[in-house]
């Protein structure tokens, strides 16, 4: 069984509080596009679970978050088969885009199938929050999504279901620590209100989906927002670089996903994607470039 894993983006990500279980409550709004990875299943006799992946950097033991994914599923549902698992990766790895938490989910819509579970969405959604934050919003089919809680509350945004947007984005060679970006939220979160997410009416979840359901075809990235961007950018000024690079080629809407360091813009078409594409790949050899759509 062959399945593709998509990547997503976080078109707006406030960051509201820090919780008990040392997870923050947020607001975001995801976005899949196009860029994927490929998860191949086979079911294999007895219950091992083995792991194999094109990307070094990838684990391939009982860390790999698609070993977890299986072996909860087998525990859970008592279920007496094995499975092996080939991730080929094209996401870039620890980037912000999801690219784990994707074959996570990938794994556990394949093995619901493979396995002949029948688990309902609801119950794999269940598991999915088990495995990681961003594992729920790729159980549900949908191109757009409002993330709550730990981001794993996800409600498909049923208005821009036919809204397909274009991107340039841009990955440099570098890995940034997603708890590390938190932990600096919450000793600056207390001192400074913009942070904090307090501000605010233009920053706002709806405001964004209505920007956008009006401009469909003409949206040009207006309401887009990251709480952790300048957070990171602090940390890893690479971040800001991409920034002001894709500002000076005149891009007006430029984002960081998640907790970085891929920056994405919004542009008007995949004509546009690839020109800029082929500019920023000619200049800036460490940094990967992608033309990718909203899918
Ligand atoms: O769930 P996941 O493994 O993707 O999260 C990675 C880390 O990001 C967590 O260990 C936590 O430090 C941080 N995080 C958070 N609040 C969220 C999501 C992630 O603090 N809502």
């Amino acid at each position: 069984m062959i399945l593709n894993s998509y990547a997503k983006l976080n078109l707006f990500l406030k960051v509201l509080n820090l919780r008990k279980d040392n997870y923050h409550n947020l607001e975001t709004v995801f976005e899949r596009i196009d860029l994927h990875d490929r998860i191949v299943l086979k079911s294999l006799p007895g219950k091992l679970i083995k792991v194999s992946c094109n990307n070094p950097s990838v684990p391939a033991d009982s860390g790999n978050i698609c070993y977890r994914a299986a072996e909860l599923l087998q525990k859970a549902c008592k279920v007496n088969k094995g499975v092996e698992i080939k991730i080929i990766k094209k996401i870039p790895v620890g980037s912000g885009m999801g690219g784990g938490s994707g074959n996570a989910a990938a794994t556990l819509l394949g093995l619901n199938k493979l396995w002949g579970l029948g688990l309902s969405r609801k119950k794999l959604v269940g598991f999915a929050k088990k495995i990681g934050a961003d594992v729920a919003f790729f159980i549900y089919d949908v191109p757009f999504a409002y993330g709550a809680s730990r981001g794993d509350e996800i409600k498909p945004i049923v208005a821009l279901g036919d809204v397909r947007l274009w991107h340039i984005l841009v990955v440099p060679g570098i890995h940034v620590s997603t708890p590390l970006i938190f932990k600096k939220w919450d000793s600056f979160s207390g001192k400074n209100s913009y942070l904090a997410g307090l501000t605010s009416s233009v920053s706002n979840v709806k405001i964004l989906t209505s920007v956008i359901r009006k401009n469909a075809l003409s949206y040009k990235g207006e309401s887009l927002f990251n709480s952790l961007e300048v957070l990171t950018i602090s940390l890893y000024p690479e971040v800001g670089s991409i920034k002001n690079k894709l500002a000076r080629l005149g891009l007006k809407s430029i984002l960081m996903s998640g907790s970085g360091p891929a920056v994405f813009g919004v542009v008007a078409s995949r004509k546009q994607a690839l020109l800029f594409k082929k500019q920023l790949e000619r200049e800036n050899a460490s940094w990967q470039v992608f033309a990718v759509r909203t899918h």
